[in-house]
């Protein structure tokens, strides 16, 4: 497993470099809420980082109780300073090996999380385990085939590092398959991330992302000074938000479990 997260530097830098506008993470969570079959729902998020997704679900999905999960002590440590919220219970633990009780949730939230997890199989297991009868999975990435990034335009290098990390499509599909999940809908769709590309800049000047930890100092800095030019090139002309490409595949629990428990 990736364990970029543990890095208190990145872990600290994250929170900053993530930061989306209030209306995109609204609309996150009408499109997450639209896959929720009940009421009151109770819902886990998987790799929760610091707990944007968790607090935001927590407050705008009438009646929930979210438990946030990650891998990384680190970013909880972030999720308490920054995300508290009444109905989220932050909890240590993997991806693989969820530390939760079986047929417990409506919805499972797989956000930026799936291409750091090794055994997808097994991941896809421990969903169809935790999730109950009705429930589903949705997973929140950019797929191999539909890599499509600004930082790409400033560092070239990552695109051939994120070919080398983001599974495809059809990989998750046949993993999540495997386990006997039954894939639902997939969707694409660029989103505004930041209003322009000065914004956008000023948040990467922390190197907020793990993908940044495979580029030296030197070629991180070539990269935003580039971006900086841009940025001031852009400011006089007519600023733009700038968007970022996000597919959704959402999977649904099958009625009976092909597996027991690992
Ligand atoms: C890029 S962050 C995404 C955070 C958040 N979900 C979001 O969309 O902003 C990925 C997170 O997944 C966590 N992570 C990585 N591998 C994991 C695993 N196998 N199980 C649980 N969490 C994992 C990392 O510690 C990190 O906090």
């Amino acid at each position: 497993m990736s364990r970029a997260h543990d890095d208190e530097r990145l872990a600290g830098a994250y929170e900053h470099g993530n930061e989306m506008p209030e209306e995109s993470l609204r609309a996150w969570v009408a499109l997450i809420a639209s896959h929720v079959r009940r009421p009151s729902p109770s819902i886990v998020e998987i790799g929760a980082g610091t707990g944007v997704f968790s607090a935001a679900m927590a407050r705008w999905i009438k009646g929930s109780e979210v438990v946030a999960v990650d891998a990384s002590e680190a970013m909880l440590a972030e999720v308490r300073r920054h995300h508290p919220h009444p109905a989220v219970r932050y909890l240590p633990g993997e991806a693989e090996a969820l530390p939760t009780g079986s047929d417990a949730f409506d919805l499972a939230l797989l956000s930026r999380v799936i291409h750091h997890i090794p055994d997808r199989t097994r991941a896809a297991r421990e969903l169809v385990r935790v999730l109950r009868v009705g429930g589903r999975a949705l997973v929140r990435t950019t797929f191999r085939e539909r890599l499509d990034a600004v930082v790409y335009d400033h560092w070239p290098r990552l695109r051939a590092v994120d070919e080398r990390r983001f599974p495809s499509e059809e990989e998750v599909v046949a993993d999540f398959a495997s386990a006997g999940l039954t894939l639902e809908t997939v969707t694409s769709f660029a989103q505004p991330v930041a209003a322009n590309l000065h914004e956008y800049h000023a948040r990467l000047t922390g190197r907020p992302q793990s993908k940044f930890t495979h580029l030296t100092d030197e070629e991180f800095h070539r990269g935003l000074d580039q971006l900086d030019a841009a940025a001031r090139d852009e400011a006089l002309h007519t600023p733009r938000p700038v968007l970022e490409r996000y597919d959704v595949a959402v999977f649904s629990r099958p009625l009976f479990r092909p597996f027991s428990r690992p």
